[in-house]
């Protein structure tokens, strides 16, 4: 079926996209052989724009694509990335309200992300390495001991907009959940209460591996 190309995201982030949203829900999948190969820029503000994007304002609330338990936001996105076409390698904070991205470490950490999280190799080969951060201190106070679990729940309504959107990039992409929380807290720099809980491997999938890897 042909469809229309999103031309507002196009706009909006630099990228075309051509399947159905069908398609794209049918081609996504774990991809765990990326290719090495430095990623454009453009696909990095769309994967952001489907973790963190503002869609609209509701009572001087910035709203965002992915739902959240009382519009609280428990969550930081960190980024780690290393070749990427016009950034430089590092850790970078999304800061919410100036919507870009803050380079917080600068330099390779592909390798020390992969140690923490069970020697899994495909870490060191993404060009994008999504963290997810619960800051518990902007949810316990209104949902208490509910809070780690809203912010889970959240974590997997960001997490699939990602992976759907590394799918209709061509893009591939890894759930991550198997980590040594306080070994990625620390390549952070984040202090406790503060917990990683979640992280999304992208990168570009190697040749030929178009199964399932
Ligand atoms: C919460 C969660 C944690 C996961 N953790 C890992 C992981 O640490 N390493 C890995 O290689 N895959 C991980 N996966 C990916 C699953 O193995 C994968 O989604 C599953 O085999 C189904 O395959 P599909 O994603 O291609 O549909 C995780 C998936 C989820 C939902």
């Amino acid at each position: 079926m042909m469809v229309q190309p999103d031309r507002e995201l196009e706009r909006e982030v630099g990228v075309n996209i051509k399947e159905s949203f069908r398609e794209i829900l049918r081609n996504r999948k774990t991809t765990r052989k990326f290719s090495n190969r430095t990623l454009p820029k453009e696909p990095l503000d769309a994967i952001l724009f489907a973790a963190f994007g503002k869609t609209h304002s509701y009572k001087n609330i910035s709203m965002r694509t992915a739902p959240s338990a009382g519009a609280t936001y428990p969550l930081d996105i960190y980024l780690a990335i290393e070749d990427v076409t016009g950034m430089g390698d590092g850790i970078y904070k999304y800061d919410t309200t100036a919507e870009m991205m803050k380079l917080i470490r600068p330099g390779g950490f592909f390798n020390d992300l992969k140690k923490a999280a069970l020697d899994q190799d495909f870490i060191s080969k993404a060009n994008i390495n999504l963290l997810m951060v619960y800051v518990p201190e902007r949810i316990v106070p209104e949902y208490g001991k509910d809070s780690l679990k809203y912010a889970a729940m959240e974590c997997g309504h960001i997490g699939q907009n990602v992976l759907l959107m590394a799918a209709a990039l061509e893009l591939g992409s890894v759930p991550v959940g198997a980590f040594e929380a306080d070994k990625m807290g620390a390549i952070l720099g984040i202090k406790k209460p503060e917990e990683v809980l979640y992280i999304i491997s992208i990168g570009q999938i190697a040749k030929n591996t178009r199964s399932r890897a």
